[in-house]
């Protein structure tokens, strides 16, 4: 402000300008939330996993503003799930939230907390297959929770919500990762479990599926986003040897609020077919991907070994190594 106190007009406009702005995005947001009223979140209940915590607990704040009728959340952490019942009692009433304790690994707990959802809230009609962990030192916890739990809930979802089964149907959401696994080194086998989450929901999505459950499916791979998982990941890789080159990957990356993937995944329901796979990264908004058709990515050799075809994916420059083209380690006679 110059010195006599009154404001030169520059930042007259500047201030209205962003008034206008915060006014215009509020107006934007009350919009979405009055025409979501009879969305397809509004008056339904939805199923957690991992909700207590990071992605989990923001897709459930999403959701209850934008008027779900019950939230359950599934979690192995009971003093935050219990947290979150007290909190949201208070500002959204009594039953709003309810928490169940129970370990996605676990077969019969997450039965038990099904016939528990389906009881206190009459049914249930969208299912976030969300819980999942970094723990590269104990992979077979890291596939039990991130492939076993994962697969468990979605099998069970279409058992309890499926029409073929006397339910109403509904949408499953597979929480899978980013897609760019250049940046994924040093996470092997947590790569290898979320990638799996893809052909998980690429086979029940299927239109013979869905024709018979009435059980849309869709995933979603967000891309770095700060939570616990993210903040700690360092500290679980396989050897410590690995975490400078981790850490330098993930500066290179965008880092992004669970809000906004919460935000985004609303946009995504209103749109989404069944099937379709969708990355949320760097704070920006929704996009859907193809999944490639390996038909389309074949790379051509000629006799010596070079690279024949304009690729349209991939390092056209590449060297091929001896491991691949040397059909005695291989056994890639068609290369020769
Ligand atoms: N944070 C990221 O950058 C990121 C990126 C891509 C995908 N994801 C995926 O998103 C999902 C949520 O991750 P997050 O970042 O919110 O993690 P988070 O650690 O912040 O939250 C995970 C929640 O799951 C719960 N949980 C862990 N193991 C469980 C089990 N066996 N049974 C039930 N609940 C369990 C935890 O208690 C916690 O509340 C995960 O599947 C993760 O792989 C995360």
């Amino acid at each position: 402000m110059p010195p006599n106190g009154s404001m030169d007009t520059s930042t007259k406009k500047a201030m209205t300008r962003n008034l206008r702005n915060s006014r215009e995005h509020k107006l934007l947001v009350d919009k979405e939330k009055e025409s979501e009223k009879n969305g397809i979140i509004s008056g339904k209940n939805i199923f957690i996993t991992g909700g207590a915590a990071g992605l989990g607990y923001a897709f459930c704040n999403h959701f209850l503003q934008f008027g779900a009728n019950k939230i359950c959340i599934i979690d192995v952490d009971e003093v935050a799930g219990g947290r979150i019942v007290v909190s949201t009692e208070k500002s959204h009433g009594a039953g709003k939230v309810i928490f169940i304790r129970a370990d996605v690994s676990r077969y019969s707990e997450i039965v038990a907390a099904f016939e528990e959802a389906m009881s206190r809230m009459g049914g249930v009609d969208i299912v976030v297959n969300n819980a999942g962990i970094i723990d590269e030192r104990r992979w077979e916890r890291e596939i039990a929770v991130n492939m076993g739990g994962m697969i468990s809930v979605a099998m069970l979802t279409i058992e309890y919500m499926g029409k073929h089964r006397d339910g109403r149907g509904g949408i499953l959401i597979n929480i899978a990762e980013h897609m760019d696994i250049k940046f994924t080194a040093q996470l092997p086998v947590y790569n290898a479990t979320k990638q799996a989450i893809i052909g998980l929901s690429q086979s029940l999505a299927a239109s013979c599926n869905t024709k018979r459950t009435g059980v849309r499916v869709i995933t979603l791979c967000p891309g770095l986003t700060e939570t616990a998982l993210t903040i700690d990941s360092p500290n679980k890789l396989l050897s410590r040897v690995m975490k400078a080159d981790f850490v330098k990957n993930l500066e290179q990356l965008t880092i992004q609020t669970p809000y906004v993937v919460a935000q985004g995944l609303m946009s995504i329901l209103r749109t989404c077919e069944s099937g379709s796979v969708w990355v949320i990264e760097n704070g920006h908004s929704p996009f859907e991907v193809y999944l490639p058709n390996f038909r389309s990515l074949r790379r051509l050799y000629k006799n010596n070994f070079t690279i024949t075809d304009d690729m349209k994916c991939g390092n056209k420059n590449q060297p091929i190594t001896d491991a691949v083209c040397d059909s005695n380690l291989t056994d890639l006679t068609s290369c020769v």
